[in-house]
């Protein structure tokens, strides 16, 4: 992380802080108290420094086995996936919707970001998490060395949603229209191969866990998604839309982007 930092722009570092503050950071201090009547002791390694938060749980035993079906495994990139659906007609939201929105980012990306369904601005721009909440999403990833548009594979990310085109009016999607999306979400986990997925709220986090908890109670606990034979570490957090209704959350939030960190250090 802290190549990343040394390497962030002024406008990286001033969302970073942006966010801190946002989610109530009012000052700035040390992990430990310094007792200044004595010698100072030499500053930690930032890595040392790290390791003083608590470790990620270690993760679960493998929660839920999913597999793309036999007609996404034939897709063999993420050109392909894009490509098919833009000419995948079965789904009643692409008749509704402006554009299809599949995805974002770095597809070399270890860390694999996956939202709900496009919003008004996703759906006008044809990118997820281009609106509000994806600004808000930038900030977070900023603070923890994270990035969409970052080109090297340690420091970037790779975003999608559960579904791809936006739902009329941000209904939420029916179940027939989520299971015709999911085969091919399922397809890009395979492809993209992330060394770690993270939920974006309930439905991504209900999908890939097969847990039916509320979302308050999945965040902030490491589980292992088996995609198609592969353990993959997957974080639920909860979605930057609910803490821009619900500022005070954003210290978990931030707890949640903490633990993304340190997973991504340990490995
Ligand atoms: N919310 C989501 O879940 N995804 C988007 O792409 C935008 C908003």
């Amino acid at each position: 992380m802290d190549k990343t930092q040394n390497d962030m722009t002024p406008a990286d570092a001033a969302a970073a802080l942006r966010w801190l503050s946002e989610m109530g950071a009012d000052e700035i201090i040390g992990e430990n108290p310094v007792n200044r009547l004595v010698a100072p002791a030499p500053r930690p390694a930032p890595a040392a420094a790290r390791a003083a938060i608590p470790g990620p749980a270690p993760a679960a035993a493998p929660v839920v086995v999913v597999a793309p079906g036999a007609t996404a495994t034939a897709f063999r990139s993420l050109t392909e996936i894009e490509a098919a659906l833009a000419g995948f007609d079965a789904c009643p939201l692409k008749k509704t919707a402006t554009r299809l929105c599949y995805a974002d980012g770095n597809p070399q990306a270890r860390v694999m970001l996956i939202g709900e369904a496009p919003g008004r601005e996703e759906d006008i721009e044809g990118r997820p998490f281009v609106g509000r909440s994806g600004q808000l999403l930038d900030r977070m990833l900023a603070a923890v060395g994270l990035s969409r548009t970052a080109q090297d594979r340690e420091s970037s990310v790779f975003i999608t949603n559960v579904i791809f085109w936006r739902p009329p009016g941000n209904r939420t999607p029916t179940e027939a229209e989520t299971q015709m999306c999911l085969p091919f979400l399922v397809r890009t986990i395979e492809l993209q191969q992330p060394d770690v997925i993270v939920c974006l709220g309930a439905t991504p986090a209900h999908r890939l866990t097969a847990k039916a908890d509320g979302i308050l109670k999945l965040r902030g606990k490491w589980v292992t998604a088996n995609v198609s034979g592969r353990n993959i570490p997957l974080l639920p957090t909860l979605h930057p839309a609910y803490l821009l209704r619900q500022p005070a959350q954003k210290r978990l939030a931030w707890r949640d982007m903490l633990m993304l960190r340190q997973m991504l250090d340990a490995h």
